[in-house]
């Protein structure tokens, strides 16, 4: 079993320059990192404290090497919401980074094959610190509540509870969003040396409260972190720890 390190803080802020202090800590002494990426709002801060590091000279992303997540499938790689453009414009343009270490999973075209592809490349390497966030059912990456722990790189359909709450960002218009994605599986994510969960609001503090009970429920992807067989830190802000 894990033994989950807990960081609780006061705001979004902090919580994001906490999860930043530990990349930073790893690009520091290790330049070549290998980095596991994700999306939404959650790391929007921490990606702004990463800019500014590398812009100031404190660290380096020249060797970096990242892997996503996930991607969406159904809109093409560089529609506004795609997490292709999310990334260039919220980190990969304003670094250092060398474009063709950054990996994210091509959610055009044919997923199986696509999903097949992923595997391989996250076969090849090891995720030194893994970025999660959470969505308010528990999932991880684009691992839905039921998805079996044991998979690798698969296509999903997404659950309501996820198009709804991520339909701010097309427009609150249930219809625009994408009903299917392609995800690095529960196995790709426990891979990685460290993990580090990031949420904040109160609409996650029942998930961080599963997670932290020490659980292990298929129903609730997220608690799949107490059987990790690394480091994890919970990292969060006073509202989503508020059930603890
Ligand atoms: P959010 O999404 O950061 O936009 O809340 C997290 C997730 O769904 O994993």
């Amino acid at each position: 079993m894990s033994k989950i390190e807990l960081i609780i803080t006061n705001n979004y802020d902090e919580m994001s320059q906490r999860a930043a202090d530990k990349i930073i800590e790893l690009l520091l002494k290790k330049p070549n990192a290998v980095l596991g990426l994700a999306t939404g709002s959650t790391p929007i801060g921490l990606y702004k404290i990463l800019i500014e590091k590398n812009n100031s000279k404190k660290i380096s992303f020249k060797d970096v090497i990242t892997y996503n997540l996930d991607e969406y499938c159904d809109i093409p790689k560089n529609h506004e919401q795609s997490y292709f453009t999310y990334m260039n414009h919220n980190f990969f343009d304003h670094i250092d980074i060398n474009k063709n270490n950054t990996h994210i999973p091509l959610g055009e075209g044919d997923s199986k094959l696509n999903a097949e592809n992923y595997e391989n490349e996250l076969n090849k390497t090891k995720i030194d610190i893994q970025i999660l966030g959470i969505g308010s059912n528990g999932h991880i990456g684009f691992n839905e509540p039921g998805t079996d722990f044991g998979i690798g790189v698969h296509d999903v359909e997404l659950h309501n509870k996820t198009i709804n709450d991520n339909a701010r960002f097309f427009e609150n218009d249930i219809k625009k969003v994408p009903k299917k994605a392609i995800t690095m599986g529960i196995k790709n994510i426990l891979d990685a040396e460290t993990i580090i969960l990031m949420a904040n609001g109160t609409n996650k503090a029942d998930a961080i409260k599963n997670v932290m009970d020490n659980k292990v429920d298929i129903n609730i992807p997220v608690t799949v972190l107490n059987i990790h067989k690394g480091k994890v830190y919970v990292i969060v802000d006073k509202k989503a720890a508020s059930k603890l």
